[in-house]
């Protein structure tokens, strides 16, 4: 059980609300700081409390909380907003960002006294709610340690990784997954369909076979009546993921050459105002339509 101490969240979007949803109900002292605070007000019903600003939410608590939508953004709040007060606080930061920017942000939060722990989850809102999150720490053992009765209000079973920058490196490889695997199925899928042929017959091919993935089947309802509404987790995530993963690769020195076309068709979501919908929507531009209204 984690004893008597205050929680800091900064940013309560669609994962990082849910997550403070879980704290709340397992009894957490909660202060939560949100760029838009109106986004705050499920959590505030809740018993959280509001902090104006980043630097009063972390001046009440022992540990912050990052659910920021990127890396930039995720330093920008944490080393110019939080700034001083990041000293003697631990952070977990569980928004997905890069290894090289996970491994910078460490780095200048020890410089200010902090104690630093990544933290990417796979797994969405229900998952978060549930307490089940996959959760995956890179950092100290010590400060995993220190953090494990907290760790484990959000996953069953965090598993470590290795220093900073191994767990984001895991979670882009697992993102990489879910990109690939939904354009592959997609575009498969629009074949198929408009090849004439029943689409329960080819899925109880698929099903048996290998090539089989349970993320076919999650998405198929959403993909064939066309509604990408009330996502959990939206385009944009995924196009920053697959560019992050991307970058990875390039400094480990892989060839990821074969993502790039990928990536063109996701630039395309913003043009098509799917950003904001569930990742799914990529099967909207892969029917073509979408992509071919789109100059580039
Ligand atoms: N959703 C999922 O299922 C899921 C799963 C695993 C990992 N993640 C990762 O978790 C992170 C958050 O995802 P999400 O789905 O919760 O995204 P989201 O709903 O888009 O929330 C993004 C958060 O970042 C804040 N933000 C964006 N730009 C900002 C800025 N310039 N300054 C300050 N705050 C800013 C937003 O504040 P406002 O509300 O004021 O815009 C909001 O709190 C992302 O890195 C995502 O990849 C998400």
């Amino acid at each position: 059980m984690l004893g008597p101490m205050t929680l800091a969240l900064l940013g309560t979007g669609l994962l990082g609300s849910a997550i403070g949803q879980r704290l709340l109900r397992r009894g957490q002292s909660l202060v939560v700081w949100n760029r838009h605070p109106e986004r705050c007000a499920p959590l505030l019903a809740e018993g959280a409390r509001l902090a104006q600003s980043p630097a009063e939410a972390a001046a009440q608590a022992d540990w912050l909380i990052t659910v920021l939508n990127d890396g930039p953004t995720t330093a920008s709040v944490l080393l110019d907003q939080v700034g001083a007060e990041l000293n003697g606080r631990g952070v977990l930061q569980i928004g997905t960002i890069g290894p090289e920017q996970s491994c910078a942000l460490a780095a200048a939060v020890a410089d200010r006294g902090g104690r630093y722990l990544e933290a990417p989850v796979l797994g969405s809102r229900p998952e978060a709610l549930e307490g089940r999150l996959q959760l995956m720490v890179g950092g100290p053992k010590p400060v995993m340690e220190e953090a494990l009765p907290l760790l484990k209000l959000l996953s069953e079973a965090p598993v470590h990784l290795g220093e900073v920058g191994a767990a984001m490196a895991a979670k882009l490889a697992l993102n990489q997954l879910i990109a690939s695997l939904t354009h592959a199925f997609s575009l498969s899928l629009h074949l198929v369909q408009q090849s004439g042929v029943a689409v329960e017959p080819f899925m109880e091919l698929l099903r048996a076979s290998a090539l089989y993935a349970p993320t076919f089947d999650k998405k198929l309802q959403r993909e064939l009546a066309g509604d990408y509404s009330n996502p959990n987790f939206p385009t944009a995530h995924l196009r920053k993921d697959l560019q992050l993963f991307i970058n990875a690769a390039h400094s480990a020195g892989l060839n990821s050459e074969g993502l790039n076309g990928l990536v063109q068709l996701l630039e395309r979501s913003t043009a098509a105002q799917l950003d904001g919908l569930d990742y799914c929507a990529l099967h909207a531009l892969t029917a073509g339509q979408t992509a071919a209204a789109t100059p580039g």
